[in-house]
């Protein structure tokens, strides 16, 4: 039996049923959900029982998988979960919800910011597949928001002054926006930061998108408090409410989004109280944003 999609938005959005993604792909199917995705940019899979092998082995249909770098690296003396698989979760190595002075929380609670994965590394991420294996009673959704769509709905005369603009991103400037500085320098130097074109174009679809996170904060040749009020002004352009989807979970609900045209954030939760154990395989994009696009503009010119 095929794959059925059911799209909640014309264009944004879908949730996808009879496919079990614990076995192997046909073919097939794994064509017609690389389709869905390149169109909806965020795929609900649900009711799916899945090991953190047969986690990955999903993952990498799309591409390589990014190195698990984590920003709290120094606090780990245990990985809870499989190394390969980032540990979106509020729990320590036994299970337990972690203690409020956690530089894992405190960091964790960044996820309720606007962002979109990795965009502060060199080669971001082009897709997370994030597993929920234990959620919240209350609260811990996630929103999305089409940055496609977004893109679209600006005046013309600003979509002329912002595109081929680059921005820096950086993990530790999200973090200190939540007032979260404690950071070793050696975690400092293992995420440096990166620069990215503000607007993309998507190529499976052609579409055209805004390039946005928390972790951005500087524009190339602009200064600063300028580059501040741009940002901002787009982000609360981006993430009204008709181009945002939210996702309630439910248990053993497989979500991936293409990073490279969504934002996303995690919805409050009494993370003090609650166990919410999600588990998150993400997929790195074939480069750096500046260098895909001049690689385009050389084909195109060819
Ligand atoms: C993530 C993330 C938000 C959430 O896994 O990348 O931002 O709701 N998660 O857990
Ligand atoms: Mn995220």
């Amino acid at each position: 039996m095929a794959i059925s999609i059911y799209p909640v938005t014309p264009d944004f959005a879908a949730e996808v049923g009879d496919v079990d993604l614990a076995k192997p792909l046909s073919p097939e199917d794994r064509d017609a959900i690389k389709a869905a995705f390149w169109q909806y940019a965020v795929l609900v899979f649900p009711a799916q029982g899945l090991t953190s092998d047969q986690h990955v082995a999903f993952a990498q249909v799309f591409g390589p998988m990014e190195p698990n770098i984590n920003s709290y690296a120094d606090e780990i003396k245990k990985e809870r979960i499989d190394n390969r698989v980032s540990d979106v979760s509020n729990l320590d190595a036994d299970n337990n919800i972690l203690p409020a002075e956690s530089r894992k929380r405190q960091s964790g609670l960044a996820n309720r910011l606007w962002h979109t994965d990795s965009s502060f590394r060199h080669v971001p991420a082009l897709t997370s597949l994030l597993y929920s294996r234990r959620v919240a009673p209350i609260g811990g959704h996630t929103q999305f928001a089409d940055m496609r769509a977004a893109w679209d709905a600006l005046p013309t005369a600003m979509q002329q002054r912002i595109d081929g603009l680059v921005v820096e991103h950086s993990i530790f400037h999200s973090r200190a926006t939540i007032g979260f500085t404690d950071y070793s320098e050696r975690e400092r130097t293992s995420l440096p930061g990166a620069l990215q074109l503000l607007v993309r174009t998507i190529p499976e679809s052609g579409r055209r998108a805004l390039y946005l996170a928390s972790h951005a904060f500087r524009i190339a040749g602009m200064p600063d408090d300028e580059a501040h009020g741009l940002i901002a002004e787009l982000m609360a352009h981006a993430t009204q409410r008709q181009f945002v989807h939210t996702h309630r979970w439910r248990q053993n609900d497989l979500v991936m989004w293409d990073n490279r045209c969504t934002m996303h954030r995690g919805t409050e939760y009494d993370e003090r109280r609650w166990p919410r154990d999600m588990h998150r395989a993400t997929v790195s994009d074939i480069g750096n944003t500046r260098e895909a696009a001049a690689g385009h503009a050389k084909h195109a010119a060819a």
